[in-house]
């Protein structure tokens, strides 16, 4: 994508029926390093996340709770959902929650659209529904329960639960008008979809026939009114989807809603037919373009399972954070799971790439180099002599790396992103183990060619860092800024959050005569007993 360019990126906005877990900080985290990577190349970035708050499942939380639903809304969004971005260091540009009067107006708004254009109609839904999952079922999403508390029950395949039989009298979004187009839309444009294993299964979905969707309740209250019949609020995922337009100037703003959207979605993997299917049809039926893709990641597995709160194998991101910082748990679940991938979380997993992958191989080559900057050259960066084929290897290995990180992040691969970062990182701890520039500095006391041998490993070593704090910033924010400031880099290079990712590959930036300054330990030891302190039996 050339420099200059929107990116939109979107998260899914999350239930306020419960705190956050690390599933949830999952999509959050990769948002941010895709948004963090698109700002930090000089493109024209955006990342939205928010709260998802009507609904029924919100209103029983709250009865239950015995309080309202916006004052457990606000509750929870105040003292769990805006803290957790500080949490794992997420930089959004916008938090939007569905009880925001900008978004109520533009949902009623988008709604009397459709209403006008002949999309809507009135009927009456009969079937089954599952307060946990907020959706319509077909009888092949449940099962009947064998054994337990819903013995003999039909219950929802995800949730376990029983559904509730539903006869309502409701008005209904005409989307089986849509489904040529969608399968026109997922045919011509080919990554609408991602991964392959989301695409084929939303695509034969929508093969087998499309049904109108009931997109109105009347039986409670917490919602959007209907605009033309306010004995009804709108169902909350048709409410909740909008939250991508509304909250970049739909309808109210032309010219950032034009600037903003298409956005990319993230979303788990279980709501991706909300998001590919859905979403795309009210799009299409309110003459709007359609998001750029949908991506549907993996889920985070405890024990085999999808970890959840409700079957109690929730992990809090705190309990990590509070161990390992934010920096490891951004870089940890970005780089040991294949993004699109289910993946295994465990402490033993997290603590030993913790130790192998950051602490001795980031962190350590940072110190080193910085202290032997320091001790050699008074802590002023040498300018490099003469290279020779070793160093040659080093600028290509970056120069390929950038290359490779940023395509991967374009399919939003962004393991393969880092992986391809971390080739730098191994690279310089070889160069340097090769070169022991120790062994030269001992020489170069009497032989001045020694003395410019050093130099010259020891700015090919600090200029690979350079390129490191630059390519690793979107990953492990904290550390890089840390690494940024021991280089000295900001004098002539100005501030990390300025160096553009995509030339990072150049040779030769960071400027002879930076002066260094004492680097603390980007990732310190460990005690490994600690971390399985907090998360008992999650491995
Ligand atoms: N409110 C809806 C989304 C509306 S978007 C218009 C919702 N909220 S949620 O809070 O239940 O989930 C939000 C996201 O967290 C989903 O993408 C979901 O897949 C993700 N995760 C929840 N548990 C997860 C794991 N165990 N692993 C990975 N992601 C998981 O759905």
């Amino acid at each position: 994508m050339p420099a200059g360019d929107s990116f939109y990126i979107a998260t899914p906005i999350f239930y306020v029926n419960d705190v956050p877990h690390i599933g949830h900080a999952y999509t959050e985290v990769a948002a941010d390093v895709l948004a963090r990577w698109h700002r930090q190349a000089g493109d024209d970035t955006w990342l939205l996340t928010g709260t998802d708050e009507h609904g029924q499942k919100i209103q029983r939380t709250a009865v239950a709770n015995g309080v309202g639903p916006k004052a457990w809304a606000d509750k929870l969004v105040e003292e769990s959902w805006i803290p957790l971005l500080e949490t794992i260091d997420i930089r959004n540009d916008d938090f939007i929650r569905t009880t925001d009067e900008r978004h109520e107006t533009a949902v009623a708004r988008f709604l009397q659209k459709l209403h006008d254009d002949g999309h809507i109609y009135e009927g009456e839904y009969e079937g089954y529904y599952c307060v946990g999952c907020e959706e319509y079922k077909q009888p092949d999403d449940l099962l009947r329960a064998e054994d337990g508390d819903y013995a003999g029950e039909l219950v929802c395949r995800i949730h376990s639960r029983p559904v509730e039989v539903l006869k309502e009298k409701n008005y209904f979004f005409r989307m089986s008008a849509f489904q040529d187009r969608l399968l026109e839309l997922y045919e011509t444009q080919r990554d609408f979809v991602q991964p392959e294993s989301v695409r084929n299964e939303i695509v034969a979905f929508v093969r087998s026939g499309l049904s109108d969707l009931s997109i109105s309740r009347s039986s409670f209250d917490w919602g959007i009114k209907v605009p033309w019949d306010e004995t009804h609020v709108v169902y909350v995922w048709f409410d909740a989807l909008l939250n991508y337009i509304s909250a970049v100037g739909y309808g109210v703003d032309d010219e950032e809603f034009a600037r903003r959207w298409p956005a990319v979605q993230l979303v788990g993997k279980d709501i991706a037919r909300f998001h590919a299917v859905i979403w795309p049809a009210m799009l299409m039926a309110a003459g709007l373009p359609v998001s750029r893709r949908v991506f549907g990641h993996g889920w985070l597995l405890v024990g085999g399972e999808k970890m959840s709160k409700s079957k109690l194998t929730g992990i809090a991101p705190h309990q990590i954070t509070d161990t390992f910082g934010s920096d490891a748990f951004r870089y940890y679940f970005m780089r040991a799971i294949s993004f699109g991938q289910d993946g295994s979380f465990s402490w033993e997993d997290l603590a030993a790439r913790y130790q192998a992958e950051l602490a001795n191989g980031f962190g350590n080559l940072a110190s080193r180099v910085v202290a032997m900057v320091t001790r050699y050259f008074d802590g002023v960066v040498p300018a490099a002599g003469e290279t020779t084929e070793a160093e040659v290897r080093i600028q290509e290995t970056l120069r390929t790396a950038v290359r490779t990180a940023d395509r991967a992040m374009d399919r939003l691969a962004i393991h393969e992103a880092i992986a391809a970062v971390w080739t730098l990182v191994d690279e310089l701890n070889g160069y340097i183990t090769e070169q022991e520039p120790w062994a030269v500095a001992k020489r170069a006391a009497e032989d001045p060619a020694e003395r410019e041998r050093l130099a010259t490993i020891l700015y090919t070593a600090a200029e690979g860092l350079r390129a490191l704090a630059v390519l690793l910033s979107p990953v492990v924010p904290k550390a890089t800024e840390k690494l940024w400031a021991a280089l000295g880099a900001e004098t002539g290079l100005g501030a990390l959050a300025e160096q553009p990712i995509r030339e990072s590959g150049d040779w030769g930036r960071l400027l002879a005569g930076s002066r260094v300054s004492a680097l603390e330990a980007l990732f310190p030891r460990i005690e490994l007993e600690a971390p399985s302190a907090p998360g008992g039996s999650a491995a």
